[in-house]
């Protein structure tokens, strides 16, 4: 079992989809007595399914929810935080507490001018978090104790793999990892299309095309090795795969990822304006 996280008292502010995700990987882990994690549901049904789920006191006061916690977790739609994060919720919070940020689009300026005098630390997880093999990446503000960035790292390092960066970074990070599983199902969905083609039935194709891609991703963190030089590996000259890899290539495949990319960034520039 992991070593417990050093807090008497964590807060939630929002447990959604990716809220519950943490939840779940934290309480999964035993990296806290659940009953110390405290989860602000705006709905008294969905505080009763987190409760009942996972052990963790859930409730519907904010305010109740944030005292006395050491690190308070934002987990609400960016849409909500002028609504949901207001003084009286900003004046309960513990002085020293530590804010920590899953939401997109919101940056560690407008989280301080919220919670004033308050180190905040900004992330940017993915869903596949909620099955332990999220890509979360941490971009702490200034004056952030080490203490809690650590803190933040065993959180996140629960649910998948983490990765320090620096704010500047994120809009990128997002880009890739905060959108990349739906590239990915795109491109799984695209592989098991190709094999019912090719004559499999449509279970098995997805089967082994998702395990493709998760078998693919393990080998580049395990091994550490550049990506083309596993490529080189399974390409046996004149062989099959370099047939299928140039066919792909044809297709356009990484400009497809460069466009996919920079779409993210233009629409992302494009919401801010709104
Ligand atoms: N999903 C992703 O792929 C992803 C990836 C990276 C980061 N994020 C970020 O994660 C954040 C949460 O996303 P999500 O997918 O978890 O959204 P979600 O499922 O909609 O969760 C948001 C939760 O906040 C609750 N809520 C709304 N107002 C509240 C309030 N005043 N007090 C307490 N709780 C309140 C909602 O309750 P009700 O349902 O009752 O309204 C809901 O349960 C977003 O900021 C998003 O940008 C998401």
């Amino acid at each position: 079992m992991a070593e417990k996280l050093n807090l008497k008292k964590l807060a939630f502010i929002g447990g959604g989809a990716m809220g519950e995700a943490i939840i779940k990987g934290i309480t999964r882990a035993g990296l806290m007595d659940p009953a110390a994690i405290f989860v602000g549901a705006h709905r008294q049904e969905r505080a009763d399914y987190l409760h009942d789920t996972y052990g963790v006191t859930a409730l519907i006061d904010n305010a109740e929810v944030v005292k006395n916690a050491e690190m308070v977790v934002l987990a609400i739609k960016p849409q909500m935080v002028d609504s949901a994060l207001d003084k009286t919720l900003a004046a309960a919070v513990d002085r020293n507490a530590v804010i920590l940020s899953i939401m997109g689009s919101v940056t560690i300026e407008k989280i301080a001018n919220i919670f004033k005098g308050h180190a905040v630390i900004r992330t940017m997880p993915n869903t596949p978090l909620a099955v332990g093999a999220g890509m979360t990446a941490i971009a702490p503000g200034d004056n952030v104790p080490d203490a809690a960035v650590q803190t933040a790292l065993k959180i996140f390092g629960c649910c998948g793999e983490t990765l320090l960066i620096q704010e500047k970074d994120i809009e990128a990070v997002t880009a890739v990892s905060g959108c990349g599983p739906g590239y990915v199902y795109v491109l799984i969905d695209a592989l098991a299309d190709a094999g019912v083609m090719a004559g499999l039935p449509r279970a098995a194709a997805i089967k082994l095309a998702a395990q493709t891609f998760a078998g693919s991703g393990k080998m580049v963190l395990e091994t550490g090795q550049h990506p083309a030089v596993l490529r080189d590996m399974v390409t046996s000259p004149g062989g099959t795969t370099i047939a299928g890899i140039k066919a792909l290539e044809n297709g356009a495949v990484r400009g497809a990822m460069y466009n996919a990319v920079q779409a993210v960034l233009d629409r992302s520039e494009a919401l801010k304006k709104h």
